[in-house]
């Protein structure tokens, strides 16, 4: 676990502008003036989301031998979101400013009397319900027979495909089926960045547990390892698990704890694990007419199993650890002055780059060529960076991006062999000869 720490807090401009400075987010079609609630990840964006995929598929799949992969499509008959509710329910309270012509989720208004932007009393109208799922039409023809819905979610491919998966992946419960992949949610008033998006990507766990009672004793493992992972990678004191009171939860569910995490706006939601009970597959039993239970051959026995659910957002995840590594110190550097610097103190696993390789001189053929090969060599086992020029500025950008390790090739490495190791947070530099970097380095990353 990572220690409560006296680490900066950013604001979330902070970190927007380095997110965009430095290619981890940018506005999508930013060209065009941008499409609301959509972002698009840069190279640093795209491989830090990477690392969270991985560091989530690797503990909930290639760790365990009870749970499968799945990648179901987006687009899916129009009859699972009558079966899962979402066709009738899935809405949020919408209301306008005749006024300012502003719209408001009416549950993030701290009153109806007057519009919170323009200030008119009486102006907003009355809550209407306004339905998240993103509509379009499957084929040619734009009429309600062809209409169909993005999925808001990755959970109803796991549900639909359950007999399927538990008869080809010859399972029985309990196992789990997880998936990570793309959902979309029309959200009235999108914000904060990319915590709330119209595109996002959720990793979902569906874990399918016999009526023997131990659905509770799988509930309360799946939040233990899914704090545990959290633990991992955020600083203590900003991360959260709010076990919701049994009058809170929907009618069907028998537990449900949010996993929060401290953002520059007040607590918000990272994930939900929840013991949603037989509801779901009982739905789509009843909607599709089609058997979706399980049949235990050794007791000769039909059963609808129970589903605990990890519901977690991959998008709300990297903010949150972009937001959590984000630090500003001030240190004295090698000249004796008082310097200040960013760095981001991701994780190893979760840091896009973790080795940038500099050649110290440009204009040096064979230092620059002694640079490239030592990167080359690093790279087939790691994601690397090369780049040369002032030391001190190097450093800097690699720190600004939260690179872990900087590997320095200088007049010293032609004449003896051996490189500079720095550490991004203790600024700590070893010389160690070079053939031993590789080595050592990935000690480090699985350690
Ligand atoms: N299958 C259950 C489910 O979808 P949820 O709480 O609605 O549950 C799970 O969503 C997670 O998906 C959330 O905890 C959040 O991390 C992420 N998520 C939901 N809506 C989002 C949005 N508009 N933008 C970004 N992430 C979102």
């Amino acid at each position: 676990m990572i220690p409560q720490t006296q680490r900066y807090q950013p604001s979330l401009e902070d970190v927007s502008a380095l997110a965009k400075r430095r290619g981890f987010v940018f506005q999508s079609s930013e060209i065009y003036g941008g499409a609301g609630g959509v972002w698009d990840y840069g190279p640093l964006g795209t491989e830090l989301k990477r690392n969270v995929k991985q560091a989530w598929w690797h503990e909930i799949v290639e760790t365990r031998d009870d749970v499968v992969p799945f990648d179901a499509a987006i687009l899916m008959n129009p009859q699972t979101w009558v079966a899962s509710g979402h066709a009738a329910t899935f809405h949020d309270k919408m209301v306008d400013c005749r006024v300012c012509k502003h719209r408001f989720r009416a549950d993030h208004l701290p009153s109806l009397e007057k519009c919170p932007d323009c200030g008119s009393k009486g102006s907003l109208t009355e809550p209407r319900d306004f339905n998240l799922m993103l509509k379009t039409f499957l084929g040619p023809a734009e009429d309600t027979a062809s209409q169909a819905w993005l999925r808001p979610e990755t959970a109803q491919g796991i549900f639909v495909n359950f007999k399927n998966v538990a008869q080809a992946a010859r399972r029985k419960p309990p196992f789990g089926i997880a998936q990570i992949g793309k959902a979309f949610r029309n959200e009235i008033t999108p914000g904060n960045f990319t915590f709330r998006t119209r595109e996002f990507e959720q990793a979902e766990l569906e874990f399918f547990i016999p009526p023997d009672g131990t659905d509770d004793q799988w509930y309360r493992r799946w939040v233990e390892v899914r704090m545990a992972w959290y633990r991992r990678y955020l600083v203590e004191d900003r991360v959260r698990f709010r076990e919701l009171a049994k009058e809170e939860l929907a009618h069907y569910a028998k537990g449900l704890t949010d996993v929060e995490y401290h953002f520059p706006w007040g607590w918000g939601e990272l994930e939900s694990i929840a013991n949603r009970g037989t509801y779901d597959l009982t739905a789509h039993i009843k909607e599709s007419g089609k058997d979706l239970s399980f049949f235990d051959e050794a007791n000769k026995a039909k059963y609808v199993p129970i589903v605990v659910e990890a519901s977690a957002g991959v998008d709300r995840t990297a903010l949150a650890l972009l937001i959590d590594a984000y630090d500003k110190q001030r240190y004295v550097d090698q000249t004796g002055k008082e310097a200040e610097r960013v760095v981001l103190r991701f994780h190893r696993q979760i840091a896009p780059v973790k080795v940038a390789v500099f050649a110290l001189a440009r204009n040096k053929p064979e230092l620059v060529e002694r640079a490239r090969s030592i990167e080359h060599d690093l790279r087939r086992v790691m994601r690397t960076q090369y780049d040369e020029g002032n030391i001190g500025q190097l450093y800097r950008r690699q720190d600004e991006v939260g690179t872990p390790w900087c590997v320095t090739i200088d007049y010293q490495t032609l004449d003896d062999g051996s490189v500079t190791l720095r550490d991004r947070d203790s600024m700590e530099q070893t010389r160690l000869a070079a053939d031993q970097v590789k080595a050592m380095l990935l000690e480090r990353l699985a350690g």
